[in-house]
């Protein structure tokens, strides 16, 4: 046997045991000593049945991705499962922990399975741009029917061993402890009472072909529409399809035409790209392995705005005791009613208990007073960006805090070592920047003071995954990595409305490139008015001229766009007047500008800050820049990201683009030195 499966007999079971960890993926060693130890029992004659089972923490959670990228290696999945289909003996896969993608097509090919009761079965192909490859399309809907199999492949979703078993995925579930045992037993007891082979491929999908092509149809109608600009969804509905209409042989030969051409696309390689990329920003290279955080259970929040509120919500939602503070009884009063208001409508919409609801409230104090903070294990503060009072706010509550406390801004921009130099604990200083809304967005910026330490660092990052945020490490910089990255694309929107597009153009292009919102209807959204004092205003913006009539955005229903009851956004002559009026009184000659010029003054420019956000240690990868804008701005996902993107388009011709709008419209397009770099082919960033 290989090192990573192992083969006992147990009577007249033998059980295959794999152990390759940390997930037991299935590389091309694994499916080799898988393959080795199918021909051994097969070849026993004192063997009977088989026992498919793993050593760690899961059942085999799917193919190996790295793998993925160089296409298939011998021997094949596909191989592993002929191998099972044609063996004479009863063979049981005994499932616990996760068992996924490639996993879950082997244990589908077993006759039986079994299953840990605590664990989870899926098909998340599609999460990677892919649809199950070995059959899993073809043989899940023979299992569990039509309806559950295009939910489970179309939406990637894990489903626990007990709903696995009421779908008729799985035989029969066990507690953990008794998995294994229990798997041999049943396996004997089967080969006992001559029990039957079972392989799905032998049965048709139940149901009647026209029942089966209509739950199919309004499920995909549902539930893939939305996701249009993804290739795999639709993808599997054809290959579901298949496992309807034809026979299982040409089913799965659809299905593998299916994956193949998936497989070499650029979506699944941008999403696989993101898949690694999320795992790499749990490990900054400012947090050693040896650095030991500390738990932090009590929190006070000082300000109870939007921002607050949410990130209220956040830790609520997280069993997380809350104290908020704001300076005056009636903006407690709303901040409260915002929370109170979250939790009635996912009461009134079934998504939670009233119970839960009333438990996670109980855990949130509102106060005015300052002082009831002084046992926080973090306090963060989300006041407006004004540096003086957060200054001052910062001064109070080093003085008053525990000495263990940790302080935290959620500032968008300002720099945070100015507010830590004014404490006696700069090393628990440090910037939690949650993104709006902050009880949704998964983004959290964990912004690295220049004193902080290590600790308070590896402190965060647990934090940030116990409040369920994708915590990533950054430096401490105007705008840090997001925002800093999204100024300039804000800079040329606005050029280019001066120069001859309308805001709705600008939208619309990048809305067609997948970015959810467009940066004029994002800043309706936002509101026009931030940032904008009525006493000081000039009408020395576009901006400022809709914040001074009153259009500003959706919460007038008037800003560039009109709106109606629903909130659909109709172009507004008004806004347009204002454009134009404003760029001919500033001397523009309008022209027509391109879809290409829109996207690449907007994107491009982009690009390039994030390359000197590299080359200036502020981010610290370029693929966690990408799970920064894909997971915080909506970045569209198939893209991988902006770098991954970029990468993809070519710096070089990245660069020359930009040179061509240095030329025409100034130095700001200039491409940083980092970007020259990755032109020259001998030198890319990695991403
Ligand atoms: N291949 C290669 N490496 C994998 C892997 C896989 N399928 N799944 C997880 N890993 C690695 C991760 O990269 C990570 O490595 P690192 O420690 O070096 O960063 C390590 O295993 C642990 O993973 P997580 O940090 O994600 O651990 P969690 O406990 O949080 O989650 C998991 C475990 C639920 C299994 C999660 O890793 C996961 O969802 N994995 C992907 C599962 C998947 O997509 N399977 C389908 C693959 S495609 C396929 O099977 C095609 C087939 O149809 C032919």
């Amino acid at each position: 046997m290989s090192d990573l499966t192992t083969l006992d007999i147990h009577g007249s079971v033998a059980v295959i045991r794999t152990d390759s960890p940390p997930v037991n993926a299935l590389a091309a060693p694994v499916r080799a000593g898988l393959l080795r130890a199918l021909q051994r029992a097969e070849a026993d004659p004192a063997v009977q049945a088989i026992v498919l089972t793993c050593a760690g923490r899961t059942f085999h959670a799917g193919a190996d991705i790295h793998e993925l990228a160089s296409g298939p290696v011998s021997p094949t999945l596909q191989d592993v499962l002929l191998s099972l289909e044609g063996t004479r003996k009863i063979v049981v896969a005994a499932l616990h922990g996760t068992t996924l993608g490639g996993g879950l097509e082997l244990a589908l090919t077993a006759d039986y399975r079994i299953a840990a009761d605590a664990s989870t079965v899926g098909l998340p192909e599609v999460l990677l741009g892919l649809i199950p490859g070995a059959g899993g399309t073809q043989r899940l809907p023979r299992a569990a029917g039509v309806a559950v199999a295009v939910d489970l492949i179309t939406s990637g979703r894990q489903m626990s061993a007990l709903d696995a078993q009421q779908a008729g995925i799985i035989d029969r579930v066990v507690p953990s402890d008794q998995l294994t045992a229990a798997a041999i037993d049943w396996a004997q007891a089967l080969v006992a009472h001559g029990a039957p082979r079972r392989r799905l491929s032998d049965d048709s999908v139940p149901g009647s072909m026209t029942d089966n092509l209509a739950t199919l149809d309004a499920v995909a109608r549902q539930q893939v529409k939305p996701w249009s600009r993804l290739d795999a969804p639709q993808a599997a509905c054809r290959a579901l399809h298949a496992a309807i209409t034809q026979p299982f042989a040409e089913g799965v030969a659809t299905e593998r035409a299916e994956f193949l051409g998936l497989l070499k696309g650029s979506q699944s390689r941008a999403l696989r790209h993101l898949f690694f990329a999320e795992r790499a920003v749990a490990k900054s290279r400012w947090i050693s392995a040896s650095a030991v955080g500390r738990e932090w259970r009590t929190l006070g929040i000082v300000g109870a705005g939007t921002m607050g509120s949410g990130i209220a919500l956040s830790c609520l939602n997280a069993g997380l005791s809350v104290h908020l503070v704001e300076n005056h009884a009636q903006a407690l009063e709303r901040g409260l009613s915002t929370i109170r208001g979250h939790y009635e409508s996912r009461v009134a919409t079934g998504k939670l208990s009233a119970e839960a609801a009333a438990a996670r409230l109980t855990c949130l104090t509102t106060t005015t007073d300052l002082a009831s903070l002084a046992d926080c294990d973090l306090v963060i503060e989300a006041i407006y960006e004004n540096m003086e009072a957060k200054l001052e706010l910062f001064r109070q509550l080093d003085a008053l805090c525990k000495p263990d406390a940790i302080l935290a801004s959620n500032t968008s921009y300002l720099n945070i070592d100015a507010m830590a130099a004014v404490t006696t604990r700069p090393s628990q200083v440090l910037g939690l920047h949650f993104f709006s809304p902050a009880h949704v967005n998964r983004l959290l910026e964990i912004i690295r003071t220049e004193h902080v330490s290590e600790s308070t660092l590896a402190s965060a990052m647990a934090w940030s995954k116990r409040i369920k945020k994708l915590g990533v490490v950054v430096g401490n910089a105007h705008g840090f990595v997001g925002n800093r990255m999204l100024a300039p694309r804000q800079r040329e929107a606005d050029k280019l409305i001066l120069e001859g597009a309308l805001p709705w153009e600008v939208d619309r292009v990048l809305e067609a490139f997948g970015l959810p919102m467009g940066p004029f209807r994002m800043r309706d959204l936002a509101g026009m008015d931030i940032g904008w004092n009525p006493a000081t205003t000039a009408s020395a913006t576009v901006r400022e001229r809709l914040c001074e009539i009153g259009r500003l955005g959706q919460k007038t229903k008037a800003g560039y766009y009109d709106y109606d009851d629903q909130r659909r956004a109709t172009p507004s002559n008004v806004a347009q007047e204002v454009v134009l009026r404003f760029s001919a009184e500033h001397g523009y000659v309008r022209r027509a500008v391109s879809e290409t010029e829109i996207l690449e003054r907007c994107l491009y420019p982009m690009i390039n800050e994030g390359a000197r956000l590299l080359a200036e240690g502020i981010a610290e990868r370029a693929s966690d820049i990408d799970m920064v804008w894909t997971t915080g701005y909506g970045w569209p996902t198939w893209t991988g990201g902006p770098m991954h993107w970029a990468e993809t388009v070519g710096w070089a011709t990245i660069v020359e683009r930009l040179e061509v709008y240095a030329a025409l419209y100034g130095a700001e397009f200039t491409p940083c030195d980092a970007l020259r770099q990755w032109a020259a082919p001998a030198s890319q960033p990695g991403v």
